[in-house]
């Protein structure tokens, strides 16, 4: 099945984060979520410019040995000349910031040049991502050339954040643009996310929700992905 349909179908749904997994075992720590319903594992590539912090590059994606799909979270600047290697370490999904470099249609449009490595039946998902300082309606010129809308609930840079509130209705502002177009486009949120603001995020129309810290908390990733995917998908009273 293709990635998209796959993420439509489980809407709402979790990536989980890894940024605070324990990186020494992340193997282990990402088969923990293998007895949930969480499919997918995102991973913030960091490169020291567009935000402060350094993470991991196409290799360590690449010797990533999981079934679920990966989630990449490009924060780098200028990126046409590096998607290509994240899309060869394995990406099912990729995402770039709109701010990140002058030529993002561009950047798009050579995402939707390029095919799945690990499968080219299930398509590549091409996703935007917006700091909370730029306006959403930077996005309407993209629409056309991406499956996915991933809003900043905090200042990208560092897990552990506190949900922006201004997130919520950005996030129905961007619903009904999404709408309003008429394309398939999955609306994300990532940054910020508890087990006590799930569900209403799930009621203000998220279809992905990137939890990092509210999963790996170094104690319980396995119960606590559960009981945030169920909160996700309980609308709030
Ligand atoms: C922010 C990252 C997020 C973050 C999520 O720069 O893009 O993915 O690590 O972590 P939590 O869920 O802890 O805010
Ligand atoms: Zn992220």
């Amino acid at each position: 099945m293709r990635t998209l349909e796959l993420l439509r179908k489980s809407a709402p749904t979790i990536s989980a984060g890894i940024l605070t997994a324990d990186w020494m075992a992340l193997g282990s720590e990402l088969s923990l979520l293998e007895q949930t319903d969480v499919h997918l594992a995102h991973v913030d590539v960091m490169d020291g410019c567009f935000v402060p912090m350094l993470t991991v590059g196409p290799p360590v994606i690449k010797a990533l040995k999981t079934p679920l799909l990966k989630d990449i979270h490009l924060m780098v600047e200028d990126p046409l000349e590096k998607v290509e290697s994240y899309v060869a370490a394995g990406a099912d999904i990729l995402t770039v910031h709109v701010e990140s470099c002058n030529h993002i249609h561009r950047v798009l449009q050579k995402l939707g040049s390029l095919e799945n490595q690990n499968d080219p039946h299930r398509g590549l998902v091409r996703g935007v991502a917006l700091n909370p300082g730029t306006p959403i309606t930077a996005l309407k010129p993209l629409l056309d050339q991406i499956e996915l809308v991933l809003l900043l609930g905090v200042n990208p840079g560092w897990g552990g954040q506190s949900l922006i509130p201004a997130t919520f209705s950005r996030m129905q502002d961007m619903k009904e643009m999404i709408t309003h177009s008429k394309r398939d486009i999955l609306l994300g949120v990532d940054g910020g996310v508890t087990r006590d603001n799930i569900s209403r995020l799930g009621s203000a129309g998220a279809d992905l929700v990137v939890a990092g810290s509210a999963i790996f908390d170094g104690k319980t990733p396995t119960q606590n992905a559960r009981t945030l995917l169920d909160r996700l998908r309980s609308p709030r009273l």
